[in-house]
């Protein structure tokens, strides 16, 4: 059964329902298959989105704008210096005004608070393009790239390893939403927001599949059909950048510690990679990596997004 989404934000996976999840996949599915069979979807013609970020973007931007172009509409870039988010005014008008002119709204933002302001006072969707604490779009990408690789979510073992950070909760997220079992391997002290894990472990209970946070990367890697990792520094937090090189360095995707996973394990990584500290070059450019597919899925996956909010 269809479920109309007009109108939804797309703050948190966590906000969306199993079945909302799973059609934006199938959506996403078609899109992609017509994309490649270079079939017109001017389905959003005469559609804009405003993009706001604070922070820097080769995938989100790109994929989002392209994504609108796509489909028909446009898109227009706000980038730091252009509304000075935070700065110029409060947040909760350039909701406002925004929503006179543009359809949609993709924010990426520090604080999370500010994507929950623009959704609050936005008569317009508002899509979480990466807060400090979520990566929603990122997820739903991943989800179409394991659906696509794996060709199931049952009965998989979702290994991530590395920082407790916005990409780890939004795949905590989103694993235990499709009945993934996921484990998270991360230092002490940098593990995963706790509200955010039990929220997660409620929907994981639910739906019947596991999710452990442990700090061990050996134990997590044994027997994964994904490793996913992501940079140890996050935007915003490069203060510690130096300090983490020392404590992660245990956790780095190298080919002793692919070894453990299964033979067709697939690599995932949001990107920018670090390489050489959270994966090396060997494993991220090596035959069981799926990182350039798993970018492109971002713009299928957003595409379907949009052609459903907006
Ligand atoms: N993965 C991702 O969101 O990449 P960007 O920071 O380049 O948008
Ligand atoms: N965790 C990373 C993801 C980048 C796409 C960051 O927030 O910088």
């Amino acid at each position: 059964m269809a479920i109309n989404m007009k109108g939804k934000n797309l703050v948190s996976i966590d906000d969306l329902s199993r079945e909302e999840v799973v059609q934006i996949l199938e959506i996403a599915e078609i899109i992609k298959l017509r994309h490649y069979s270079q079939e017109s979807q001017p389905i959003l013609k005469g559609k804009v989105l405003g993009m706001i970020f604070q922070k820097p973007s080769l995938r989100t931007r790109v994929s989002f704008e392209t994504g609108m172009i796509q489909l028909g509409g446009e898109a227009i870039y706000l980038g730091p210096d252009d509304i000075k988010l935070g700065q110029r005014e409060a947040t909760k008008d350039i909701a406002q005004v925004l929503s006179r002119y543009v359809s949609g709204i993709m924010a990426r933002t520090f604080s999370h608070d500010i994507i929950l302001e623009l959704a609050k006072y936005s008569s317009v969707p508002v899509i979480n393009g990466l807060s400090d604490l979520l990566h929603p779009c990122q997820v739903l990408g991943d989800l179409l790239t394991i659906k696509e690789k794996k060709g199931r979510f049952s009965n998989l073992k979702l290994t991530y390893i590395g920082d407790g950070n916005n990409v780890a909760h939004s795949l905590m997220f989103g694993a235990v939403k499709v009945g993934m079992d996921i484990v998270l391997a991360v230092p002490p002290g940098y593990e995963p927001r706790s509200e955010i894990v039990e929220k997660a472990k409620e929907d994981a209970q639910k739906i019947g599949s596991k999710l452990e946070i442990i700090h061990n990367p050996k134990e997590a890697a044994n027997g994964a059909d994904i490793i996913y990792t992501d940079v140890w520094t996050s935007m915003g937090f490069e203060k510690e950048s130096e300090n983490r090189k020392n404590i992660f360095k245990p956790y780095q995707v190298n080919q002793g510690l692919v070894s453990k996973a299964k033979d067709d394990v697939i690599i995932l990584h949001c990107l920018p990679a670090h390489r050489g500290e959270e994966i090396t070059d060997g494993v991220v450019d090596g035959p069981h990596s799926m990182v350039i597919d798993q970018a492109e899925n971002r713009l299928h996956a957003q595409k379907a997004v949009l052609a459903l909010l907006l």
